[in-house]
């Protein structure tokens, strides 16, 4: 994950710049750079792989001056070379960026359009231009930025230098976090406390949306509507902890507002942003054309983002998929063909059913694939090809970043596979791709709906028993919304696929247990929407997510509707985490739970 550091200083600040990066070192980079103001011109160093080099290159040539900004970055758009590296510049600017820029093709081909010439292979260095255009026609660089941030798409932290002015930085916020820091005359800006942690404990987050422009003695927030916006300062723990909960109640919240950034890094490393198609960051352990089908074992959400991954295989790659919970499948004795294919997925690598299963799987001869999100773990270690997930520490006993990534580490898988079988063509492939890239800012877009979650949360949380619906991709996401609610809530909730609701569960609708559908605008729409009419005619409750189209269909009486972003459908599951896990959320913090740790729960389950 790219990490970003701005300091307006007394003193020449290149030195604390890239000390204060070495301390954002552990979401890893492979390149990294400084930009200070020199008699007020932008000077920058940068340097491929890792900060030493970029210490030796500043031993070398040192940048002197008091303000600058610096980047540790991670290769998505372009490969890890020094020309790649940030911070970029253009006209009297210069700027740092974590995250992706979704729609930087078209707004590169418009400025290319105009005569700009491109000198790297980035999606930031469309924002260096964007900014410097508007400084020339002119614009103030408060201006400039709030003129330019609209043209973005996608889920990014950005932070701006200028030509000539030695008292100024700007900082932009949407998806991907960014802190202020507050010193004595000095002033900072972190992609999170961690980094800031030597110069102050004194941090304001900015929201999404937000940015802010930064002097020694001030910081003015802005909001999306670049209306002044109040934002508190709190005190970060961050120089004790190696992570801390900003300014969250919670890790868990802390962690479903990090999805489109930790998403955004995953998806990035199994793609080629550039090209438009899957580039799986390694060797696949077989040959997907020799395969008569895959097998997947997994515990607890890991599971379900197993079972989400059943539907993308066997559509995308047309390959049977054999899926079943690891407590189970070790013990089940199943014949397994040698040089076949086993996926486990495992956030922390460690759970003892699913490694058990693995060795199984090897014993049998089976080629092994770990999604692990902890790449030290066993399972990492013994597996013949880890597919990382790159959500950083979970700490929430609940999992939710993990699962999102590994949700977007297996899309890539099975896109791959597609690919591999001939199943995909290429135009397919590149469509799929570009619903991928779109989804860290989808997941931002359903972060906002938080408060109207958090109300109906309230309302959930006086239930004894709710019930999740959904079909096709979205079943296996009812099931993770049950997981979730009753994992932290101890509200008893069941998910089932809507269209099992008239073999059974059709019976405990009343007018007490609230169901909540998750209905997507899939190719399964009209049939889950005849499910909502079934549970609407009993007198249900129904909680619907959904998007406007979905809503018009249903057309009947929805005690609430939780409206999601419009989405090509194929990976909705990625989107529709964010509602079920707020939810799961806000009902136990409304009936006052312990979230990050619930009774009787591990983060790691070790034991059988
Ligand atoms: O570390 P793992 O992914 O192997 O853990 C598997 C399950 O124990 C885990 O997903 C559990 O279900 C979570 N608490 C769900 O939120």
């Amino acid at each position: 994950m790219c990490g970003i550091v701005g300091i307006l200083g007394q003193g020449p600040v290149a030195g604390q710049i890239v000390d204060s990066l070495k301390r954002l070192e552990y979401r890893g980079y492979d390149s990294a750079g400084v930009a200070t103001l020199e008699g007020g011109l932008l000077t920058r160093r940068r340097a491929q792989g890792k900060l030493k080099n970029l210490a030796a290159r500043l031993a070398e040539e040192p940048l002197a001056g008091s303000i600058g900004i610096g980047h540790t970055r991670w290769a998505t758009h372009g490969k890890p070379t020094e020309v790649n590296a940030h911070p970029h510049a253009s006209d009297g600017v210069a700027v740092v960026h974590n995250g992706i820029i979704e729609n930087f093709r078209e707004l590169r081909a418009e400025l290319i359009a105009r005569g700009v010439a491109f000198t790297t292979e980035t999606d930031t260095e469309v924002v260096a231009h964007l900014v410097g255009e508007q400084l020339q026609y002119g614009k103030t660089p408060k201006e400039a930025v709030a003129a330019m941030l609209p043209r973005l798409r996608g889920a990014f932290a950005l932070a701006f230098l200028f030509e000539g002015e030695e008292d100024l930085l700007i900082g932009a916020r949407q998806g991907a976090p960014l802190a202020v820091g507050y010193g004595e005359g000095e002033m900072y800006l972190g992609s999170d406390a961690l980094a800031l942690a030597p110069f102050t404990n004194l941090i304001t987050y900015l929201e999404d949306g937000d940015w802010v422009a930064l002097t020694r003695e001030s910081a003015e927030f802005y909001d999306a509507q670049n209306r002044l916006a109040n934002r508190a300062r709190v005190r970060t723990e961050a120089s004790a902890f190696l992570v801390d909960r900003g300014n969250h109640r919670h890790f868990m919240s802390k962690e479903i507002h990090e999805q489109p950034e930790v998403v955004g890094r995953t998806i990035a490393h199994y793609l080629d942003m550039s090209a438009g198609r899957v580039s799986l960051p390694f060797e696949l352990p077989v040959d997907p054309a020799a395969l008569d089908r895959v097998t997947i074992v997994a515990c607890g959400t890991a599971y379900l983002a197993g079972l989400c991954a059943k539907y993308w295989i066997e559509r995308f790659a047309r390959l049977p998929v054999e899926i079943d919970v690891a407590s189970e499948f070790r013990y089940r004795e199943t014949p397994m063909r040698p040089n076949g294919l086993t996926i486990v997925i495992s956030q922390s690598g460690e759970t003892a059913d699913t490694l058990a299963s693995m060795r199984y799987a090897k014993g049998e001869g089976q080629k092994t694939l770990a999604v692990v999100n902890v790449t030290t773990s066993t399972i990492a270690r013994e597996c013949d090809v880890v597919a990382p997930t790159l959500a950083g520490p979970e700490i929430g006993v609940a999992s939710t970043k993990a699962f999102t990534c590994q949700l977007a580490a297996l899309a890539a898988v099975a896109i791959a596979l597609g690919r591999a079988r001939g199943a995909l063509t290429a135009e397919v492939e590149a469509r799929l791709v570009s619903e991928l890239i779109a989804i860290p800012g989808l997941m931002a877009e359903a972060i906002k709906g938080e408060a109207a979650v958090a109300q109906i949360a309230h309302q959930l949380s006086r239930s004894s028993d709710v019930l999740y619906l959904g079909r096709g991709v979205s079943y296996p996401m009812a099931l993770e919304g049950a997981l979730k609610l009753k994992e932290i809530s101890y509200i008893h909730a069941e998910g089932y696929p809507a269209g099992e609701l008239k073999h059974g569960p059709i019976a405990l609708i009343d007018e007490k247990m609230p169901v909540i559908v998750l209905s997507p605008s899939d190719q399964w729409l009209e049939k889950t929407v005849s499910n909502v009419q079934e549970v609407a005619a009993r007198g249900g409750r129904i909680i619907l997510i959904g998007d406007a189209r979905a809503a018009a269909e249903a057309d009947v009486h929805l005690e609430k509707f939780i409206q999601m972003p419009d989405m090509a459908a194929d990976f909705a599951p990625l989107v529709y985490a964010v509602p079920i896990q707020m939810l799961a959320y806000h009902t136990a913090v409304a009936m006052g739970k312990d979230v990050d740790q619930p009774r009787n729960l591990a983060k790691s389950v070790t034991v059988e």
